[in-house]
């Protein structure tokens, strides 16, 4: 008797071990506790034992195997609840590790790195930013900078001019400056000398872009107003420009040239370390007509002016081969940079 009260018990307690979910527990439950079952059923095997003894003995066994097959089904149910919970949190679960962790963040374009380095650069050189609007009058973009009507050099900017007519102004005389040198006179009409200025800006000419052009572009202007300025100021300054900018390996040369705006005038070009030259912008001694347009009287001051692309340079220090990559907004190119 006690052996077949302990094979059901242990037949019980395996098929409990084999549930597999909560209902089947509740299932098996009456199945396995029930007055049908074996352990119920040997109740009744009960009565034909003998002594009282055995008959104890018997029936305590049968309740403690109950009791245990009453446990087994208490774990098993609360087992698989939980097992059932974690399912559910699991599969439920929303990942917020995204709002959690930091966005991935953007940077300057290239054309703004070398802008904001070349700001830096020059006010370590002791120069200060200035700036002027980018729509200009024909005045401040030609006239005053020495390039009156019929100025042949007036067609080497292929301008773009506006309808609009200001105030008091002639239709025509108004366009998008095509260099930033009209804010030479535009910051000596406002202050007096000694004047250490540098203008980064945005200008515009009717070009088609390639590899080497584009219709708007970005310039740096520079203006030196001061009294004894020489040529040796503007080379010493153009040569701690390049090596600041390039690095100490590179070196700058003046090379004689024309503009209407200086006199005498000359092209920079800087030199690589592997010897090759590239011209970089103009430059030279502001021109005393410049200076009167200015306000400023020419036999009490001097002054040096230089200008050239800061997309060029970019392009150059960067290795780019084709300037309109660098406005194509294709995040691939973007982001090499
Ligand atoms: N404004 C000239 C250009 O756009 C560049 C330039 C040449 C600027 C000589 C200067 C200068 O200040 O002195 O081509």
């Amino acid at each position: 008797m006690i052996n077949e009260i302990e094979a059901a018990r242990n037949a019980a307690l395996a098929e409990i071990a084999a549930l597999g979910d909560v209902e089947a527990v509740s299932t098996a439950t009456a199945r396995l506790t029930g007055k049908k079952s074996a352990l119920s059923g040997l109740k009744k095997g009960l009565g034909a034992l003998e002594s009282i003894d055995d008959k104890k003995a018997a029936g305590q066994a049968i309740n403690a195997a109950l009791a245990a097959v009453n446990t087994a089904l208490d774990d098993r149910r609360a087992e698989l609840n939980a097992a059932a919970l974690a399912d559910r949190v699991e599969h439920e679960r929303l990942d917020l590790t995204e709002f959690v962790a930091a966005p991935t963040r953007g940077h300057a374009h290239l054309v703004t790195q070398a802008w904001e380095r070349l700001e830096d650069l020059f006010i370590g050189l002791g120069f200060q930013i200035a700036e002027g609007p980018e729509v200009e009058t024909d005045w401040h973009n030609f006239e005053a900078l020495n390039m009156g009507e019929g100025h042949p050099a007036r067609g080497e900017f292929d301008t773009l001019f506006l309808d609009y007519a200001p105030p008091g102004g002639q239709p025509g005389s108004t366009l998008l400056r095509t260099h930033t040198s009209p804010v030479q006179i535009r910051t000596m009409l406002a202050g007096k000398p000694p004047i250490y200025i540098v203008a980064p800006g945005r200008v515009f000419r009717r070009d088609t872009a390639d590899a080497t052009h584009m219709p708007v572009f970005h310039q740096i202007e520079g203006l030196v107003v001061d009294r004894h300025i020489t040529m040796a100021d503007l080379a010493g300054t153009i040569e701690a420009f390049t090596k600041a900018f390039f690095g100490s390996e590179f070196t700058s040369r003046l090379r004689p040239y024309h503009f209407p705006f200086t006199e005498p005038s000359a092209e920079f070009d800087i030199q690589r370390p592997d010897g090759s030259w590239i011209e970089l912008g103009g430059c030279g001694m502001v021109h005393p007509d410049v200076l009167r347009a200015g306000g400023i009287d020419p036999e009490e001051w001097s002054g040096f002016a230089f200008g050239f692309g800061i997309d060029r340079m970019a392009k150059e220090r960067h290795g780019v081969d084709d300037l309109r990559e660098m406005f194509s907004n294709d995040i691939r190119f973007l982001e090499q940079f």
